[in-house]
């Protein structure tokens, strides 16, 4: 097979993590002999230095005619301040929306060699494996704002067709899995989420009666995440929620560094990326935990490519570098832990 990839790899520890993920599709690649030809542009911080826009004009046109986008992070301390009017974070957020990417996928898999990196017990975190799907161009996010010296307003927004299109995706997922959905919200409060609720119910009633729902409020959610993590299976819910609720289910498996992630559209163009952000504390130290960019290399070779004996032949050897104690430091190593170059290579190895 042949694809175009495009290489975002964005700022701080971004081009560190990536190139280990690159690494790995380029050993896939030779190996089922595809053909997948790499193409670098600038996003970020970096690309706001270079060219005073978080995403320019070529790197937008590059991402419109890709099969797909691996992405690093975005973000450097200089342009830390929220209030300043060019940030890193627009290039991401305008990337999602000009290409319609409006599903957000981030799988919660606890890999049981690392259960201690975890803040629960393990007797928790067995049979842990949750899809969450975050919807990732409407609501809070992108709707209209006001500020004035005394006030400020950001307005949420749902359509019915907004919330069908990620409920249908959640139960045909939920189908292939364990034949449960979750949808969470906050309807006894929020009119979008009366309206979200009003949307799921016949569609799962109609389409999907053989997949058992359930919603839960986002608040309820919170909580039963930590203590019946295993019970959940598919988990749909809006922009906001499903960001919050995501940096949360990281500590199921322990560490940010462990969570990959894919953000559909219509077609099988998708952007993946590490749910982690650019880390500047530890950028350009060679010392990043690469195996969440790596995972998301696979999620990009199952939902945008189709392949998906290879994707998971890259998620069995993370799991078996893991399971043979190679941690990077944020998995509390108890010796010398591995750099991200070390992580990449028994990675590389065990494909
Ligand atoms: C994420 C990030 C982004 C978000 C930021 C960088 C805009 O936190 O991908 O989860 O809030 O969506
Ligand atoms: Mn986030």
């Amino acid at each position: 097979m042949k694809a175009l990839i495009a290489l975002m790899a964005g700022d701080g520890i971004g081009p560190e993590v990536t190139a280990e993920a690159v690494r790995c599709l380029n050993v896939v690649a030779r190996q089922h002999g595809h053909d997948f030809a790499f193409e670098a542009a600038p996003v970020g911080a970096i690309a706001i230095e270079t060219t005073g826009s978080p995403l320019p004009e070529p790197t937008l046109a590059l991402a419109k005619r890709c099969d797909a986008i691996l992405f690093g992070a975005i973000g450097t301390p200089k342009y830390a301040d929220p209030t300043l009017k060019v940030r890193p974070e627009q290039g991401l957020l305008k990337l999602r929306q000009e290409l319609g990417l409006y599903a957000n996928l981030r799988p919660v898999t606890c890999f049981p060699s690392v259960y201690d990196v975890s803040p629960l017990k393990p007797e928790l975190l067995a049979g842990v494996d949750i899809m969450v799907i975050r919807e990732l161009t409407g609501g809070i996010y992108f709707g209209e704002k006001t500020r004035t010296e005394t006030s400020a307003t950001d307005i949420c927004t749902y359509t019915v067709a907004e919330v069908e299109r990620i409920v249908r995706l959640g139960a045909t997922l939920a189908r292939a899995r364990r034949g449960k959905l979750c949808s969470v919200d906050k309807a006894n409060v929020l009119e979008t989420s009366r309206l979200w609720r009003s949307v799921v119910q016949p569609i799962m009633k109609d389409e999907f009666p053989d997949v058992a729902l359930e919603h839960m409020y986002i608040d309820a959610a919170a909580m039963h995440l930590l203590r019946r993590p295993s019970d959940f299976d598919v988990v749909i819910t809006e922009n906001m929620f499903g960001d919050i609720l995501t940096d949360e289910a990281s500590m199921l498996p322990g560490s940010l560094g462990l969570c990959p992630s894919a953000s559909l559209g219509t077609g099988t163009r998708g952007l993946y990326e590490p749910i982690h952000g650019s880390a500047p504390d530890i950028a350009g130290r060679g010392i990043a935990n690469p195996y969440a960019t790596i995972l998301s290399a696979a999620m990009l070779l199952r939902h945008s490519l189709g392949l998906e004996s290879e994707a998971r032949q890259i998620e069995a050897a993370v799991a078996s570098a893991l399971a043979d104690g190679v941690r990077t430091a944020d998995l509390k190593p108890t010796g010398q832990p591995a750099n991200t170059r070390e992580a990449g290579d028994a990675v590389v190895a065990r494909l």
